[in-house]
Parts: C-alpha cells; structure tokens; sequence
C-alpha cells in the first residue's frame, strides 16, 4: 500500500466499533442468561477469533444485518471444545478466555498464529495458578500453545506487577467461578470495560482507586449492548486530520471512557485543536464526536499514570512527535516490546528510515521533532497499529511511503485505507 502527501481531510467519519468492548460482549453474551445483541460490534479478525471460541464451546452466535446476537447459556453453560481453541492473533482472546476456562469442569487448549505464540502467557498462567488453577504452557516455556484443566479456584487478591486490561480482566472472569470474593490492584488504572459490562450483566463488582473486587457465581442476564466507535482507530484519522494542513473531520460516535481518553489529553497538551461534542453515557461508556483541526504541535511528555490509557495509541502518537516542534519524551512504555510486535523497536527503526531525530531509551523513546520526515519502504510487521501509525506518516511525509505487508488492519478496522481515501477533498 503506497502513500504520498495527501491533500486536506474533510468530511465525516464513523470508526468501527470498540475492540475491547466488541470482545467482551461476546464473552459475557456467551456466560449470561437470555440473548445479548449487540450493535456496532466490531467485524475485525480479532473479534471473529473470540465468537469461533465460542462457538466451539456450544455458543449459538448468529448475525442479523444490524447486530450479533449471543444465546447464553449461562455461568456454566459452555461445553468442552473437541479441538484446539484458535485465538489468531488477538491477546485478548486468550487471556480473558483463559480466566474463564480455568474454572470450567472441562479441560481445553488454546493457541494462535505465530505472534500470540511469541507474547508472555506467564502474566495470566501466574495469577490463575494462585487460585488454584491448573494452566501449563505446553512447551514449557510460559508461552502459548496453553492447556487448561478446569477445576474449582479459590477467590483471592492479585497484586498486579503490569497496569493490564487483559491480566485483570483474565482474574476477574476467574473470579466469577471462584469460592469467594476476587479482587486485583494493579500499578495505574488500565481500561475498565469488563469492570462496566460486567455491572451492567448484574455482576457484583466494585472498583477503588486502582482495584477492581468481583463476587463469585452471579446471574449474569443477557443485556443490549451498543458499542461506541474505538478510540484507537479513531486515533489515526485524528492525527491525520493533525498533520495535513487544511483538514477537518468530525469523527462521530467515539467512545472517550476515560481509562482509555489519553490521547486526547496528550494532543491536547501538544497544542491540538480538538473539540468534544455532544458528549453522553451509552451502556455505561461515555461517548462523543470529535471535531479535529489541522494544527501547529509542540513536544510533550507521555509517562506513567497516562501510559495504560493510551497504550495503543503510542504508534501514531511517535508520529505525531516526529512532526512536532521540540522534544517529546515517551517513558514507562515498556509493555509496548510484548504487543503484537515488538513496537517500541519498529517505532524507532521506522521513524529513523523516514529522517526523524529517534532516540530510544530503556522503556520508550525521546522523539526531537521538526525535521522533515521522507518516505520509504516499511514494513508492518504483521502489526495493524504500525500499518495505520505509519500511513499517517506517509500521507505527510515527503516522497512515497510504501507500506508492506498491510493487510493486517484486518485485525482491527478492514475498512481503514478505504475510509482514509473517501476523506481526500
Ligand atoms: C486490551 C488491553 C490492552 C490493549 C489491547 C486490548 C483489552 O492490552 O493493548 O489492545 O481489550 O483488554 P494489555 O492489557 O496487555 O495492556
């Protein structure tokens, strides 16, 4: 896919629904009693990994033209798969599913492509194993392919050592099997989506400060789900609209829940002239439309609290550094070596092939912006979040950019280079 300089964004745009939302609406959909429908769900590769899991685990998931619809069985309601659990190239899937089916009274084996097969299962196999679960990484090595003996666990308090949506969430689904109250610190807030649909499934569950506490076996009751446009895809038309002089987009319907609204703070502190319009709650999540401007940017710097709420965010935000005026500092952003790629490296490599000032530290980068950006052939490595970060740069750089390999934004948003295209006006 080949990039250039493009001519002013302008328009409306609807993004596709939330990931994170669209994956744990089909979970709990799949554990609740009665039929979940869900709007807006997202129809990227990852999401279809988590409803083929459950199909194979006796879940009826059928599509009507406007929603999906999940016919729960409730609690313990699933069956043993009869083969292999494929979860593609989607972290979530596995580690929240692995929560759920450590207590189920079935055993079952999870794995992936080559990616998920590369990324650090150990952070879940540890917790599950302190309440009394039984889940082995089969080459020994904390990595998936995983097997999972169901068995009765025991509820308990995780100290987290990793601000993880997908660590919590995976103790908390346990949680719902466990013999009493299970609950997780973590070091900064991280999304809080399962915390909310949970509730709103008629889970007890309380959150303080940075702890979620869940209470076993509840009822969980099928529920109307409408899932906001994703923030993170979001993200790339914001930058663009950032960066290509004479721009302006309306991106509607985008979902601002705050444990997920840090690039709106960091472009904000960048200088960014970014409106929140008609701001309000739909099924618990705040929601809104953003009204972007192309801008003149300052450096920032972008650490610890910040980093959970904007953590897929760091690719195009390493971009959006590049063109801006003065140094930006990204730090406490070591989770990004474990994500689908090892993205804090290709960050780097990628920004320095297109004549960026890069320097990499420890757990990020330091990012002296200003100097002209070129382009050149990168590759996503498989990546979706590098694919769109670094298309955004092609459309501003000078010269041609060719992304390679970037299909993967079938992951997340299959229709994104269209999408990108019907703005040019
Ligand atoms: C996700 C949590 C984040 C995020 C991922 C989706 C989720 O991962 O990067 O894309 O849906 O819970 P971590 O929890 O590992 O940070």
């Amino acid at each position: 896919m080949k990039f250039t300089k493009s001519i002013p964004l302008k328009g409306e745009l609807r993004v596709p629904g939330d990931k994170s939302i669209s994956h744990r609406g089909v979970m709990l959909g799949s554990l609740a009693q009665g039929t979940t429908a869900v709007t807006n769900f997202l129809e990227g590769a990852d999401c279809l990994s988590t409803i083929n899991c459950f199909r194979s685990m006796g879940i009826d998931i059928s599509r009507t033209e406007k929603e999906i619809l999940i016919h729960g069985k409730g609690l313990h309601g699933l069956s043993a798969p009869s083969s292999c659990l494929d979860v593609g190239n989607s972290g979530t899937t596995m580690r929240l599913l692995s929560g759920i089916l450590a207590g189920q009274r079935f055993s079952s084996e999870l794995t992936g492509d080559a990616s998920i097969r590369k990324r650090p299962m150990t952070r879940v196999i540890a917790p599950l194993s302190l309440m009394g679960g039984c889940v082995e990484s089969l080459s020994g090595n904390g990595l998936a392919p995983l097997r999972i003996t169901g068995r009765p666990l025991k509820g308990m308090h995780y100290q987290s050592p990793v601000s993880s949506a997908q660590v919590k969430s995976c103790v908390l689904l346990a949680g719902l099997y466990a013999d009493g109250q299970t609950s997780v610190t973590e070091p900064f807030l991280s999304r809080n989506h399962s915390e909310l649909m949970l509730r709103s499934f008629g889970a007890k569950i309380s959150s303080k400060g940075t702890t979620a506490t869940v209470e076993p076996e509840p009822i969980l009751i099928g529920q109307k789900v409408e899932v906001p446009g994703d923030i993170s895809s979001a993200a790339y038309f914001i930058a663009a609209a950032l960066l290509i002089p004479g721009s302006e987009l309306l991106i509607q319907n985008v979902g601002i829940n705050p444990t997920r609204d840090g690039i709106l703070k960091v472009c904000a502190s960048m200088g960014a002239k970014i409106e929140i319009l008609n701001s309000h709650t739909c099924c618990g999540e705040e929601v809104a439309d953003l009204l972007v401007r192309h801008s003149s940017l300052k450096g920032t710097v972008i650490e610890g609290a910040l980093i959970p709420t904007l953590i897929d965010e760091l690719p195009v935000l390493s971009v959006l550094a590049a063109f801006a005026e003065g140094t930006t500092i990204i730090r406490d952003a070591q989770e990004l070596k474990v994500k689908e790629s090892n993205r804090l490296d290709i960050m780097v490599h990628h920004l320095t092939a297109m004549g960026a000032d890069v320097e990499p530290t420890e757990d990020g980068m330091i990012i002296t912006g200003g100097k002209p950006l070129h382009g050149g052939v990168l590759d996503s490595y498989l990546d979706h979040r590098i694919a769109m970060a670094f298309a955004v740069a092609g459309m501003a750089a000078e010269g041609e950019t060719e992304i390679t390999r970037a299909d993967c934004v079938d992951i997340s948003y299959p229709d994104f280079y269209k999408d990108l295209e019907k703005l040019k006006k």
